[in-house]
């Protein structure tokens, strides 16, 4: 029987381990406090952003939100991020992504002051990850390799195919998964779109990770028999359902099925656990700003 691995279950155990680390801070007079910065009105962002604020809640954390007028120039954003960079109320904060055509996002990035840089996406902290010594490990990469850890997939020495180089999921995480770590020492194949014959690189890879954006790429032809698939794709396809759209994955999950030994399904797979392991990086600046 195939696993279907469980980023919902997971992702509750994790919060409530993060409970009592958070209740001890704010005993000492320091709750930590995570702030969500929305510039625009992208639908999927505004949702991205209400569910961040109710996780908060619900493990104690105290949550800010700034929104920035999508029409406004890049320095009313610039202003805000030095306005929570001061704030020590606001352990770690981040500036959800995409925004818009006029704001440079990576000029964004470079103002967060690293030290509250929770999605790990400032300069220092990528440099500090791909050295071994990360500050925050980015939120999808790190609830990936949770995921692995909880469905007891082996990692050392296995061959792991990421599909997707992105700076938010792929390249951090083949970096995390490469290194010689307890959760790392495997050998990383990172594909693309420019990458001759993908198939044959998914399908002789022991643990598939699709991060890449193209509803249901990857299908079971392209999946080795007994390999571990883990299914990072959020892709809003049209539907005859309420909302008029349906959430698939860049796997195609029930022909995937039917070769992997584990899958995490979308929703209910990584999503829950990059939501979780933001919780995580802000018990964790709080942690190193009160320490
Ligand atoms: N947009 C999509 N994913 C993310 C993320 O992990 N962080 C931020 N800031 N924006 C995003």
């Amino acid at each position: 029987m195939t696993e279907i691995i469980d980023g919902n279950a997971v992702a509750s155990e994790i919060r409530e381990d993060l409970t009592d680390a958070i209740e001890t801070l704010a005993d000492a007079g320091a709750r930590p406090g995570l702030a969500t910065v929305l510039m625009g009105d992208d639908p999927a962002s505004e949702t991205y952003v209400n569910m961040k604020q109710r996780d908060c809640e619900e493990v104690g954390i105290e949550s800010y939100h700034v929104d920035v007028d999508g029409d406004a120039s890049p320095e009313t954003l610039y202003d805000e991020i030095a306005a929570l960079n001061e704030n020590d109320d606001v352990h770690g904060y981040i500036v959800q992504a995409p925004v818009p055509n006029h704001v440079d996002y990576r000029e964004v990035i470079r103002r967060v002051d690293p030290a509250k840089d929770v999605d790990g996406f400032h300069p220092e902290n990528v440099g500090r990850l791909v050295a071994g010594d990360a500050r925050f490990r980015p939120c999808t990469p790190h609830g990936v390799q949770k995921l692995l850890e909880s469905a007891g997939v082996e990692i050392e020495g296995k061959d792991v195919t990421i599909v997707g180089r992105s700076d938010i999921v792929g390249k951090p995480l083949a970096n995390l998964l490469i290194q010689k770590a307890d959760d790392g020492n495997a050998t990383v194949t990172v594909c693309h779109s420019r990458t001759d014959d993908l198939a044959e690189k998914t399908r002789s890879a022991d643990i598939v990770v699709a991060a890449v954006g193209v509803p249901e790429l990857i299908d079971g032809s392209m999946i080795g028999d007994d390999a571990v698939v883990i299914d990072v794709g959020v892709n809003r396809v049209d539907a005859d359902t309420e909302k008029g759209y349906e959430l698939v994955g860049d796997v195609e999950f029930e022909s995937a099925k039917e070769q992997a030994s584990a899958i995490t399904p979308v929703p209910g797979g990584v999503g829950p656990m990059t939501r979780a392991m933001l919780l995580y990086n802000t018990v964790k600046a709080a942690s190193l700003q009160e320490g």
